[in-house]
């Protein structure tokens, strides 16, 4: 925990605002409310005249054409992997491919369209699929910071602009929600998902998929939805990206499954291997995973995509002799399309001659993909979401940039504040200092799609320099570097540190380069990379208030930095309105509501850290925290920097003590827990009130804590609000013992409060 106060006090909010440090302008509106909830699972219902359609056109089909349905090429328009085929117009045409990614705008998908419905012989049309994760043209905060807002409807709202722009840009479907539980933050795609948390995170892919989708697939502005990587991708050993996964089915079913679940019952059209293993068995040629529990278990009707290239990896892997075999273990295990391997394309014939393969598994899976071409129209009009006119009218729109700011502000998270923040109008002049103060590229992380990264963004300084009120100069220094190799290096101290010499405050704009995390991106330290650090000691040196802007994709060790700076904002990579959603909470137009979707460790030796882990059996007992012969480190305390859960507000929250409506249930019988929040600060403000449970005796050891629900509230300075969250047996539900699913009878404790190591406590009992 940091050793700061979680929010300012009464006493310090006065003297702010007495010294006119708090700048009077309001909180700017919430999002108008979504109105009905959005069901994405209207295209699972049996639809007889599709299957007629379909029964038609596969009966005319010849097993090389339907080999082609199968299949999935990259364009050339972008990359997202190690190879790349050429004459993928070549393979449309002679109709072995089905489906095209990497290719986008209206006019490119019309004229590779154009080949297939014109120039093959059962003019089927194909699929345009593309990696829209956090926004298409306008993007969106990275998902890692969306999760940080605890806002489903912002983060629907997001996936649902995402997914108008790419739409009007001639796609179909996109490689997202990236669901993968992460809580190695050296793996670089923890900055992909929504973090540590199996609850949060199954709330947010139902959210993302709802938004992606929305109720009719054939609007011309929803997408299919992909959920990937299936399965267990973040438990990637040491945190370094593609290697080996092992961990128990227990904990794959706890705590990686959820997430994939939840998405699969909000309607996801489709899932999306992984390239991992999942004990011993690459996740392309996993039958348990991709059939026994993804089909007959979850009784998933849509299809399977790979990742690129899984089924050519499963060689190296040392599970297929060659691409022939790794292609039937593929297709059997219940992969229906092969993403960029040409492995189908080039064997699967020949397979089902040799009889490896049979023509029943093959019918099914170019079954699944042909249904959804229909679901989505394109049978209709193979055209129809390759507008131009609706491309020029929808990209960009002035209310989806917007959006885009009104998302990142909710994504960020106040990590300290002594008292700088927000900024005070009386301060003349301020000083940018750091590599990531005035960088476009950066502002958008890494998966943005087709955001641009050299002119729309708006940059810190940019966004600063709009906002400052009259009178206020804000200047910039780069002053440091985050590139590795200019670790040690002081090129540009000295111009910074005369910077903020003759300035009242510094903002330290600091981080890690857009592409240090994401694909291809772990590291084995998590401190600031370069001569960050030695640049940010030297400004301290200058006496004046620093306020340090992180933004990066993974939680960074900031020990150092929460000891000796004044406010530190966590401000992730923000997206293309980034910089004005930065000025909006620094200069106090927007209250910070942002909480820790993933632990902060002090370092990164206490990696795995994350707020459900077993209590152990000799944990540290806080009355002797230096005893020997217990679990604990000797050089660091056991406790994140900043837990789960955490966040600060320019106001303060008090909770009133938890009551509950009954200290033992029933099974089936709801437990109500209730808390009165009040906001007893000087300002309105947003916060998120969490509910944790522990299951203290079990079959299986249980976790110190799990979230089990959330709410986030606006409050009014001075309002209360009672806050309730029902509960029932099946909330309580596990892997037990022996492997089956549900609750035990027993004694639980319970806590709502405002963070994963925070809250008011009760005790109750689950009876048979
Ligand atoms: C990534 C996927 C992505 C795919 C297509 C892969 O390398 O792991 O997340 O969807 O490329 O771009």
């Amino acid at each position: 925990m940091p050793s700061m106060p979680r929010n300012l006090t009464h006493l310090t909010l006065a003297t702010l605002l007495l010294s006119g440090a708090l700048s009077p302008a309001p909180l700017l509106a919430k999002p108008a409310a979504e109105s009905a909830p959005v069901d994405s699972t209207g295209w699972e219902k049996p639809d007889p005249k599709m299957d007629r359609f379909i029964a038609d056109l596969m009966a005319k089909m010849t097993l090389e054409e339907k080999i082609g349905q199968l299949s999935l090429l990259t364009s050339d328009w972008d990359s997202t992997g190690p190879t790349m085929r050429k004459g993928y117009q070549e393979d449309i045409r002679k109709g072995r491919i089905g489906s095209v990614f990497n290719a986008f705008t209206a006019r490119y998908t019309r004229d590779l369209q154009r080949l297939a419905v014109e120039e093959t012989r059962l003019k089927i049309p194909l699929l345009f699929g593309y990696d829209v994760v956090h926004g298409h043209r306008t993007i969106f905060p990275i998902s890692l910071g969306e999760a940080a807002s605890w806002d489903l409807n912002a983060i629907e709202k997001s996936a649902r602009i995402s997914a108008a722009e790419a739409a009007a840009e001639g796609l179909h479907w996109t490689f997202a929600p990236m669901v993968d539980i992460a809580r190695d933050p050296r793996w670089g795609r923890v900055s992909e998902g929504a973090g540590e948390d199996v609850y949060l995170g199954s709330r947010i892919a139902e959210a993302r998929v709802r938004g992606f989708q929305g109720s009719d697939l054939k609007a011309t502005d929803t997408i299919l939805a992909t959920v990937k990587h299936f399965a267990a991708y973040g438990a990637a050993q040491a945190g370094r990206d593609y290697n080996t996964v092992d961990i128990s089915e227990r904990t794959l079913r706890d705590i990686y499954l959820p997430p994939f679940k939840a998405a699969a019952d909000a309607g996801a059209a489709t899932f999306m291997t992984s390239f991992n293993e999942y004990d011993g068995i690459p996740a392309s040629g996993n039958h348990y995973l991709l059939t026994d529990v993804l089909r007959d278990k979850w009784g998933f009707k849509g299809f399977v995509v790979t990742d690129y290239t899984s089924i050519n990896e499963m060689v190296a892997h040392g599970y297929s002799k060659d691409l022939k075999q790794a292609g039937e273990q593929a297709i059997n295990a219940g992969v229906d399309m092969d993403m960029q391997g040409a492995v189908y394309m080039e064997n699967l014939a020949k397979s089902v001659a040799e009889g490896k393969v049979d023509v029943a598994r093959i019918d099914a899976a170019v079954k699944a993909i042909l249904e959804m071409k229909y679901r989505l129209g394109l049978f209709d009009d193979p055209y129809r979401y390759s507008d131009e006119a609706r491309e020029k009218a929808t990209v960009y729109r002035a209310d989806f940039l917007d959006a885009a700011r009104d998302v990142a502000r909710r994504s960020m998270v106040l990590l300290k504040n002594d008292g700088a923040l927000p900024l005070a109008a009386s301060a003349k002049s301020i000083a940018v200092i750091g590599p990531l103060g005035d960088s476009k590229a950066d502002m958008i992380g890494s998966w943005a799609a087709a955001g641009d990264r050299k002119t729309r963004p708006v940059t810190l300084l940019e966004g600063m320099q709009a906002r400052a009120p009259k009178g206020q100069t804000v200047a910039y220094a780069k002053g440091a570097s985050y590139a590795f190799e200019d670790s040690g290096k002081t090129d540009g101290f000295a111009e910074a540190i005369a910077l903020a010499q003759k300035s009242d405050v510094i903002v330290a704009a600091m981080g890690e380069r857009w592409d240090m995390t994401g694909e291809a991106a772990s590291r084995t330290s998590l401190d600031l990379p370069g001569n960050q650090q030695a640049l940010l000691e030297e400004l301290k040196k200058t006496g004046k208030p620093i306020i340090l802007v992180l933004m990066s994709g993974r939680p960074n060790s900031i020990e150092w930095a929460n000891d000796h700076v004044d406010a530190i904002l966590e401000a992730w990579y923000p997206g293309t309105m980034g910089g004005h959603a930065i000025a909006d909470v620094l200069y106090g137009d927007y209250n910070p509501s942002g909480k820790l979707p993933i632990t902060f460790p002090r370092n990164v030796g206490q990696v795995p850290i994350f707020h459900d882990m077993k209590n152990t059996g000799r944990p540290i007992d806080p009355a002797q925290p230096n005893a020997k012969y217990v679990s604990r480190y000797l050089n660091t305390p056991n406790t994140p920097l900043y837990p789960f859960g955490y966040g600060l507000s320019y106001t303060s929250f008090t909770y009133s003590p938890v009551t509950l409506s009954k200290t033992s249930i029933r099974p089936g019988e709801p437990l109500t827990a209730t808390v009165t929040v009040t906001n007893s600060g000087a300002r309105d403000g947003e916060e998120v009130v969490q509910l944790y449970v522990r299951d203290l005796v079990g079959s299986v050891t249980r976790p110190v804590k799990e979230l089990k629900g959330f709410q986030k509230l606006m409050l009014k300075k001075g309002e209360s609000r009672r806050v309730s969250f029902t509960l029932t047996d099946a909330d309580l539900a596990f892997t037990r013992a022996d492997m089956s699913w549900g609750s035990e009878p027993g004694q639980f404790k319970l806590w709502v409060g405002p963070s994963s190591a925070e809250g008011s406590e009760a005790d109750f009992e689950l009876t048979k």
